[in-house]
């Protein structure tokens, strides 16, 4: 172990004194985990996430972006890539490049599916894009708002300044905060969860961000302005509870969407701190077998990946959630279902946010794409707990039905499994 620790350190130290990826074209290198995005060739690599596909697509004429008078590219963007106006969330916390422009009477939009993620505020000159590559995890891209015949996207490394820290894993990611957060949106660092994930309570989420629907007596930090005076405790200037509908706190008239939908924050805090697990372990395999030729040591990152991919330590429900039934729908019709027409992708929102324990991102193209031995490593461990070989007291709150019901899905819908498992 030490030895690798000692590697890693030399590594990064000679990276930086070698000044690498200063000479990348035309993008500024992450100061601190030179070593991490060297061994992906991160910033000269070609990127094969959906926003590089709809590049190639519009530079060979195969298709191209139509110009709103109100809100540029975005509604052709979302159509493009499949993300569904329901998905739109409103954070107002003063987060990204284009900060100036964000305040709670004009939060940024974001809209999401589990390849991508856009980003708009109204009048804003760019439009922000995160889209997930297999190999590189997160791809940050901006797209001026001006009306040209091929639009680009532009690689924008700026973005790692934020979206490669400890928060993300220490890999490019994408990532959800709560903090007290004053009308004009700005932030009180100290008062709330750098990282909000599924194990996130649900008192402690949401600060910062506009919430929908109807979640009956939960305590929450949503839709609310803090007052944020140096020295002392914020104080809240909004009532907690259900917030069916925003008008009464801005004009929503201006988004595509009047919601910031419950029910699809509650999946983007699960699935942005999934994907940067998936994405961690998959730089880590990468260096271990560069390095060793082998994966046996990624105990730790290999264990973290399945306990959050099995919701161990999931934060409580403690009141029922209904969100809008659009957002709802559209992710339950993604499937895949099996035989008896279960699917991962089922909500629960009474007690827990998913109707069976194991994450969706088990079919995404990171989970598909990672080496292939530390895939068969997770896959033997899965079986081990699933079927109970697995007696660890970490996975006791998994019931003996909840157990049974993942595999069986996983059994009918996943291709790759080993032989094993069909036995
Ligand atoms: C100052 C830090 C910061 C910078 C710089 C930044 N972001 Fe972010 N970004 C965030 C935070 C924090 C969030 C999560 C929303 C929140 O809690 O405010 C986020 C969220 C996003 C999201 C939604 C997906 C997610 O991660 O939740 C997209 C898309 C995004 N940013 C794109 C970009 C792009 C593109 C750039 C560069 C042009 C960029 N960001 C620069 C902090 C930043």
């Amino acid at each position: 172990m030490k030895r690798i620790i000692l590697c890693l350190i030399c590594a990064v130290a000679i990276l930086s004194m070698a000044g690498f990826a200063s000479g990348q074209t035309g993008s500024a290198s992450h100061p601190l985990v030179n070593y991490e995005l060297e061994l992906t060739n991160y910033y000269s690599a070609t990127a094969s996430d959906v926003v590089a596909r709809l590049q190639q697509r519009i530079e060979q004429g195969a298709t191209t972006l139509k110009f709103d008078p109100t809100h540029g590219y975005l509604p052709s963007l979302l159509k493009e890539l499949n993300l569904p106006l329901s998905s739109q969330l409103l954070v107002f916390s003063k987060t990204s490049l284009q900060r100036y422009h964000i305040s709670s009477h004009s939060p940024r939009a974001l809209f999401f599916n589990d390849r991508a993620y856009v980003a708009w505020i109204p009048g804003a000159p760019m439009l922000e894009m995160l889209a997930v590559d297999p190999t590189l995890g997160a791809v940050l891209y901006t797209l001026e708002q001006t009306n040209v015949a091929k639009p680009r996207f532009t690689r924008d490394n700026r973005c790692l300044e934020c979206h490669v820290t400890a928060r993300t894993l220490d890999i490019p990611g994408a990532l959800v905060r709560s903090f007290h957060t004053s009308r004009e949106g700005e932030v009180d660092l100290l008062s709330g969860a750098a990282i909000v994930s599924h194990r996130t309570p649900l008192s402690d989420r949401w600060g910062g961000w506009y919430v929908t629907g109807a979640y009956g007596s939960l305590e929450h930090r949503g839709n609310h302005f803090s007052v944020l005076t140096p020295g002392s405790a914020p104080v809240s200037e909004a009532p907690g509870g259900s917030v069916k509908d925003l008008r009464a706190l801005f004009d929503v008239s201006r988004y595509p969407q009047p919601t910031s939908d419950v029910a699809a924050l509650l999946v983007l805090e699960h699935q942005t701190h999934m994907e940067n697990l998936l994405t961690r372990l998959n730089y880590e395999a990468r260096a271990s077998l560069r390095q060793w030729g082998r994966v046996t040591y990624l105990t730790n990152i290999t264990e973290r990946v399945l306990n959050y991919l099995l919701f161990i330590d999931e934060a409580p429900i403690s009141s029922p959630i209904h969100g809008g039934s659009e957002f709802t729908q559209w992710f339950e019709q993604q499937g895949p279902r099996d035989t008896r027409g279960r699917s991962l992708r089922q909500f629960d929102l009474q007690k827990r946010v998913f109707k069976y324990p194991c994450s969706y991102l088990i079919y995404s193209e990171t989970f598909e794409q990672l080496p292939r031995e530390i895939k068969l490593h997770l896959y033997r461990r899965l079986y081990a707990v699933l079927t109970g070989e697995e007696a660890a007291p970490e996975f006791k709150p998994l019931t003996a039905d909840a157990k049974r019901a993942v595999f069986e899905i996983l059994s009918d819908t996943k291709r790759d499994l080993p032989a094993y498992w069909k036995l």
